[in-house]
């Protein structure tokens, strides 16, 4: 006799790289889930399950938040960007760019992660600092690069989309100010 389904409980309404999307979901689904399982989007990655390096990062409403440790029904109503949303049909997006120009990649794993913390730091604050990039970027951890490549990678892509947008909007609120501090926690971060 074939295992009795369990009917969904709820349906998730949401919005993935700018497409509507309705979903019935368990409550207690996991949003890491149902990105890899339900919708095919791979390039967000699991590794630690345990909010503590990053490889799971999307932005929800522009903030990352670590999609393994946030439930799918939490993204209701808001706008999900993962790492397959960025490209566009002229090709890479700057930051993406800014990454392979710079070697800022060797395994990959990380990447996404991070190319995604990059995009919301520079909607935050389009100039960082040295400092400012690897405060924000603490919480995404690369096993490969060694870091420096990648702190390159994000000044090259600030100037990238400054090239890009030259008369920039004001810098939007920092996600602090929004009151919108995602669940990722500051982990160890390089250069070390
Ligand atoms: S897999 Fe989510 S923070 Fe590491
Ligand atoms: S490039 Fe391999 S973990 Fe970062």
């Amino acid at each position: 006799m074939p295992p009795e389904k369990v009917a969904p409980l709820m349906t998730l309404e949401t919005t993935v790289n700018g497409r509507p999307v309705s979903l019935p979901i368990e409550p207690r689904a996991i949003l890491l889930d149902v990105l890899r399982d339900r919708l095919d989007l791979t390039g967000t990655k699991r590794s630690c399950d345990s909010q503590v390096c990053g490889a799971c990062t999307v932005l929800l409403d522009g903030t990352p938040v670590s999609a393994c440790c946030t439930l799918a029904y939490e993204a209701g109503g808001r706008e999900i960007e993962t790492i397959e949303g960025l490209a566009g049909p002229n090709g890479l997006h700057p930051i993406q760019q800014a990454f392979v120009d710079t070697d800022a990649i060797q395994c990959g794993f990380c990447t996404p992660g991070f190319v995604l913390t990059t995009k919301a730091l520079l909607a935050e604050n389009p100039r960082p600092t040295r400092a400012a990039i690897e405060d924000y970027l603490g919480g995404n951890l690369c096993r490969c690069t060694g870091y420096w490549n990648i702190l390159d990678a994000v000044e090259d892509a600030a100037e990238k989309l400054a090239a890009v947008s030259p008369h920039p909007q004001p810098p939007l609120p920092s996600s602090r100010e929004r009151g919108l501090n995602g669940p990722r926690l500051s982990g160890p971060r390089g250069p070390s």
